[in-house]
């Protein structure tokens, strides 16, 4: 299979929409979102998705989603928080594409998430107290998932223009290149070349 793909990952508030639809813009590449395929083909809101058929379903969505996009034009593709932990995902998303990690710091991700609790189905009741202890447990069973990616980026105090200026500079410096980028800045790959083996099935 062709790593076509530029995949970026991180917990939920690291930044993977913004700095997703401004790397895409740069490169020339379509954008995805994992959460807004999902939605569009179950015609609900992620939030519905977990109340209704609940988060064992959404996984599953996440799964269909990750096999799916190994037939999607390259693409810059922004996953959700917790599709990398699913069983095998690392492994399928390094073979179809570059993972880069949004990684974020536990207190900044506490304080861009502590008001979208109610909007954000794994956090929502929590209360105050609740709240620091969970994301702090959370963050640290899923850094071990993120760890695998290919590329990591801190996001804390970047401004999402520079981050993607030096998300496309790690990716020239691995040589990896894209067919869609028309851009005349040098830094920015041209076309693909990278293709490794190994077909990969979940257990
Ligand atoms: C989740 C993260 C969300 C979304 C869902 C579950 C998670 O995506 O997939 O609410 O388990 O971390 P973002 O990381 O894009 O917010």
């Amino acid at each position: 299979m062709t790593q076509k793909h530029i995949f970026l990952i991180g917990f939920m508030g690291s930044g993977k929409t913004t700095v997703g639809k401004l790397l895409a813009e740069q490169l020339q590449l379509p954008f995805v979102d994992s959460d807004h395929w999902i939605e569009e083909r179950n015609r609900k809101s992620v939030n519905a998705i977990f109340e209704t058929e609940g988060e064992a379903f959404f996984r599953d969505q996440e799964w269909l989603f990750l096999n799916e996009a190994a037939n999607f034009d390259p693409s810059v593709i922004s996953l959700g928080g917790g599709l990398p932990v699913i069983e095998n995902a690392l492994e399928l998303i390094n073979e179809i594409g570059v993972s880069v990690y949004l990684n974020v710091s536990l207190l900044t991700l506490i304080q861009r998430l502590k008001e979208e609790r109610e909007f954000r189905p794994k956090l929502k009741g929590l209360s105050d107290a609740e709240f620091y202890p969970f994301v702090e447990a959370l963050l640290s069973e899923r850094v071990q998932f993120y760890k695998k990616a290919r590329l990591f980026m801190p996001n804390e105090r970047n401004k999402p223009g520079e981050l993607v200026e030096k998300i496309c500079k790690e990716l020239n410096k691995l040589n990896f290149q894209f067919f869609y980028s028309s851009s005349s800045d040098s830094s920015i790959p041209k076309k693909l070349t990278f293709s490794p083996s190994s077909s990969l099935r979940r257990k």
